[in-house]
C-alpha cells in the first residue's frame, strides 16, 4: 500500500507516530518554537540524550527516544537560517529532510511527522519552505518502501493552506 501524506493542523506533540521531527538548532539542547514545546513534553531525559550527541550540522539529523511524548522516537534536524535565498538555503533544507529520511529508515521507523522546518524563527518562506518539503516525499518512499505516513503538522491554518495547495500544484494526492 502506498504510503499515506497528510496535511494537518496540530500540535506535533500530540502525535503518536514512530518519530517526530524537530526544528533544533546546532547545539542540539533545546530552544524555542517546536523545539521548546518538544523537550517540555518530552521531559528531561531528552535534554539529558540531546548533550550526549555533540550537537548537529545544519541540513543534517540525529535520534534520540521520544521519552514522555506519544512519539516513540525524535529526530532532531537542524535547518537553515532564511538570508534570502543565495547562501544555499534550499539544498540544505533539502538536506535536512533527506536526512530525516534517512535516519527514519536505518530505525525502521514507519510513520513520520514533520513540522514546517525554518519555517518560524530561522525565517525561510512558508511558500518555499512548503515546497521542498513536498518534493522530499516522493524520493523519501521510494527509498524507504516501508513508510507508512508521512504527517506534515502545520501550526496554523495559513501554513496549511499553503501546504495543501502546494501538494495540489505538485500533484501530491494528500489526506
Ligand atoms: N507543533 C507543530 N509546529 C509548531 C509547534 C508545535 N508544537 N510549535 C511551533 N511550530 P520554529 P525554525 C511551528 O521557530 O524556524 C528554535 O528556537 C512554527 O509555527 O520552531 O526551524 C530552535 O532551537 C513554524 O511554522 O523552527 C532553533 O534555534 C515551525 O514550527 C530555531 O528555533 C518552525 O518554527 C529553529 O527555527
Amino acid at each position: 500500500m502506498p504510503a499515506s501524506i497528510e496535511i494537518v493542523l496540530t500540535d506535533i506533540t500530540t502525535l503518536a507516530v514512530d518519530a517526530i521531527v524537530n526544528a533544533a538548532n546546532n547545539t542540539l539542547l533545546g530552544g524555542g518554537g517546536v523545539d521548546g514545546a518538544i523537550h517540555r513534553a518530552a521531559g528531561p531525559l531528552l535534554l539529558q540524550e540531546c548533550t550526549t550527541l555533540h550537537g548537529c550540522e545544519t541540513g543534517d539529523a540525529k535520534i534520540t527516544q521520544g521519552y514522555k511524548l506519544p512519539a516513540r522516537h525524535v529526530i532532531h534536524t537542524v535547518g537553515p537560517v532564511w538570508h534570502g535565498g543565495g547562501k544555499g538555503e534550499a539544498e540544505l533544507l533539502k538536506s535536512s529532510y533527506h536526512r530525516c529520511f534517512e535516519v527514519a529508515q536505518q530505525h525502521g521507523i514507519k510513520s513520520i511527522a514533520f513540522p514546517a522546518i525554518s519555517a518560524g524563527v530561522y525565517g525561510y518562506p512558508m511558500h518555499e519552505a512548503a515546497a521542498i518539503a513536498l518534493s522530499s516525499v516522493n524520493p523519501a518512499v521510494e527509498m524507504n518502501p516501508q513508510l507508512e505516513r508521512i504527517i506534515f503538522a502545520l501550526f496554523s491554518m495559513e501554513a496549511r493552506q499553503i501546504y495543501l495547495e502546494t501538494a495540489k500544484r505538485a500533484g501530491i494526492t494528500c489526506k
